[in-house]
């Protein structure tokens, strides 16, 4: 038997135990790689071992290839190899999965001769997720056990899988309490009957092709430019069409193949992104305690409001909802059920679900009802006066020691933070639309926020499933400061020539999830209208503004809820509008504009190019503590294309001499506003990357 620091062999009779201890998530480093092919080795041969139990240390099985290893070519022995020792292995093998067992460690999990599970553990194939296909034979295994289809939706979709539906499926055999006594039982009683069953030897089960092959369409559309989950498709199909080990050969290829591409880098770049941007800095050494949040109130239940208070019941809190009257909270409770209604239609949440949920919900009139919550989220109209009110209020209401947060998306915390005693558990939560589904929230440290407030909103955010990122008290924060010069862009292609379905058209073709002129008429023309009629007087005389939004407010076109902006509303599609068609000629024709066509790639290049300066100046001010939490905010706030990695790392794959010389351009353009950022001019001279900010 063997021993070494990552793998051991621990005899149960007549049955060898092998334990992979490799913390914090038992990745399949090419030590351990390494050590289990070994292991295994030295089991399959052992005397007086009938069959193998795999099993993981600590908090989970293998949850998959070590990922840090994944920017050098891939040492021998690879998961596969191992797959393959097991698939020869004459003695069965019976996998033992507590916590995660997901890529390599599913896949693993696969080539074994049975799987056990607990019942809280969970199984999935999440490569797509960082640009790839599984390497090791989970895209030829998945189908022989749980059909072609299932597997198309596991793949390409990345989800982990709970043990019920785990079985369902046929991935595992058994849902046991203690998984190794249930797994050395099984591997007793598969020795005593002489089966080793591989499921390389099993039939791809009868399948639909038509309907297949339709999904797999539908994933290639659903993709925006991402290659992995089409390419998981293709190999998924390979299982039904090739024998075993030529699908097995071009599976492995092709999963090396996009682990070197430019996508995986990003996607991986931002898995590391998302889990930097969640912690939370120790600025003495020390990480700073929290406070115990049960009872949160959330003032204010608009769309925002009512969104953060479902987002807060579903997480296990319980949550007071405060208005201004009884009619207000009414309407408030209205639309939180309605919202739970439609995910009950849907079979998205159980009847028991709900009730649990509404039972943790209460509301109120009365802002006196939220005098024992230990959290309080402000989500009123986003006007300074109205929120500055609130928070007067809350402090003559609430305890010393609650949390008070802001939802706004522009305005300063600090001149909230003026108006109650105790400011420094003032914060900003700055949810995005709808709160329930978006994951992205943007925690905002104040002047005076202490440490303790900032670690505690990070940790309710954590709780609710949602992507944290801190960042500094300046006006729209960090996603806001970009979506200003995203769409400063596309609406001076307008005025220079394009309209504004060209323009979507050409950012979604980037990868974009909508269009700049799409998302603005979903979420409303009226606020932006009202922020720049605030900001009116102080605005520089000298930068070129497109008054071309502010003409269709004036019209009372507000976007989709009035059915017309920057198009048109009908039966809910979304139709280009001859009138804004006109409107946009005439201002081009006042401004003596010779409108020209615009190429798709100028758009995409002056967006980019755009919101990098921007996320520049955002990290000189300190409002961004590294660019990669400028990645994270725009990818899970504003529907930048994950596969880029965030326009930042974007920036880095162009080259900043280049993203330098495209700011000048811009410049040129249109002068006040896009002076490129002296940081980007200092990476530039000193020949680094915003790669080497992300510390
Ligand atoms: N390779 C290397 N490191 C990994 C890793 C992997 N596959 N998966 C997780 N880690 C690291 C994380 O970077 C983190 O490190 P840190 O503490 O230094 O920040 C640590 O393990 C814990 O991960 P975290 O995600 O914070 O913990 P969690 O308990 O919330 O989630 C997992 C655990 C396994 C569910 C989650 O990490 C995950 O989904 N990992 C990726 C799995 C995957 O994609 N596997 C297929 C790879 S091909």
């Amino acid at each position: 038997m063997t021993h070494s620091k990552t793998v051991r062999t621990e005899r149960h009779g007549d049955v060898a135990l092998i334990l992979v201890d490799h913390p914090p998530v038992n990745a399949l480093a090419a030590e351990v790689r390494r050590d289990l092919l070994a292991a295994i080795g030295a089991a399959a041969s052992a005397a007086g071992i009938v069959g193998i139990v795999l099993a993981c240390e600590g908090k989970t099985f293998v949850a998959g290839a070590d990922i840090r290893e994944f920017d050098a070519p891939p040492t021998p022995p690879l998961t596969g190899d191992i797959c393959a020792a097991l698939d020869a292995c004459p003695r069965p093998v019976v996998a033992a999965i507590h916590g995660t067992a997901l890529g390599g460690g599913f896949e693993l999990a696969l080539a074994c001769h049975a799987r056990i599970l607990a019942p809280d553990a969970r199984v999935g194939l999440p490569e797509t997720r960082i640009g790839l296909i599984p390497g090791a034979g989970g895209t030829q295994r998945l189908p022989r056990l749980a059909g072609a289809p299932a597997a198309l939706d596991l793949i390409a979709s990345g989800r982990h899988v709970a043990a019920d539906e785990a079985l369902s499926l046929g991935l595992v055999d058994e849902i046991a309490t203690d998984i190794r006594a249930a797994a050395i039982f099984r591997a007793r009683t598969l020795a005593a009957s002489g089966q080793t069953p591989r499921v390389r030897d099993r039939a791809v089960p009868a399948f639909d092709r038509a309907a297949f092959d339709k999904a797999a369409a539908t994933i290639r559309a659903r993709a925006r430019g991402a290659l992995a989950a089409p390419a998981a498709a293709e190999a998924i199909a390979w299982a039904a069409d090739l024998p075993f080990d030529e699908a097995l050969a071009k599976e492995r290829a092709r999963s090396l193949d996009l682990r070197t591409g430019p996508q995986s880098r990003a996607l991986r770049h931002l898995f590391h992104a998302e889990r930097l941007a969640a912690k939370m800095p120790a600025d003495d050494g020390h990480a700073p305690r929290t406070w115990v949040v049960r009872h949160a109130g959330v003032v204010g239940g608009g769309t925002m409001g009512s969104g953060i208070a479902i987002a807060l019941a579903d997480a296990g809190f319980r949550v007071t909802l405060a208005e201004a009257n009884k009619e207000a909270a009414q309407a408030a409770e209205g639309r939180v059920n309605a919202v739970y209604d439609r995910q009950v239609k849907a079979g998205r949440l159980s009847e028991a679900a709900r009730h649990e949920r509404l039972d943790r919900l209460a509301y109120t009139a009365s802002i006196e009802a939220l005098g024992d919550a230990d959290l309080v989220i402000e989500a009123v109209i986003e006007d300074l006066p109205a929120k500055q009110t609130v928070f007067k209020k809350l402090s003559e209401v609430v305890r010393r020691d609650c949390v008070l947060a802001s939802n706004t998306s522009y305005l300063d915390i600090d001149a909230m933070a003026d108006m109650v005693d105790a400011p420094e558990r003032v914060v900003g939560l700055h949810f995005f639309s709808p709160a329930h589904v978006m994951r992205l929230v943007e925690i905002v440290r104040a002047r005076r926020s202490a440490p303790e407030a900032v670690a505690t909103a990070l940790a309710v955010v954590k709780r609710l499933g949602k992507q944290p990122v801190l960042c500094g008290n300046g006006e729209g924060f960090i996603g806001n400061r970009l979506l200003m010069r995203w769409r400063q862009i596309c609406e001076f292609a307008v005025e220079d020539g394009a309209l504004p379905q060209e323009v979507d058209a050409a950012m979604e073709a980037y990868g974009m999830a909508m269009g700049y002129f799409a998302v603005s008429d979903l979420a409303g023309l009226d606020i932006g209208w009202a922020i720049r009629k605030r900001n009116a007087p102080t605005r520089d005389p000298r930068a070129r503004y497109v008054p071309i939004a502010d003409r269709l407010c004036e019209q009372g076109r507000f976007g989709q809820k009035t059915g017309a902006g920057w198009y048109r509303h009908v039966e809910g599609k979304r139709l280009p509008d001859p009138e804004v068609t006109a409107l946009i000629e005439q201002v081009s024709a006042e401004k003596g504009i010779v409108r020209r066509p615009i190429a798709a790639e100028d758009i995409q290049h002056g967006v980019h190019a755009a919101m990098v300066n921007e996320g520049a100046r955002v990290l000189a001010e300190g409002i961004a503590q590294r660019p990669s939490d400028i990645d994270v905010v725009l990818v899970h706030g504003y529907g930048y294309p994950a596969w880029r990695g965030g326009p930042m790392h974007a920036a880095d794959a162009v080259g900043l001499p280049e993203m330098l010389r495209r700011v000048e351009a811009l410049h040129a353009a249109h002068g006040v506003g896009f002076e490129p950022a002296p940081l980007l001019r200092e990476l530039v001279a000193s020949g680094r990357s915003f790669a080497d900010l992300n510390l």
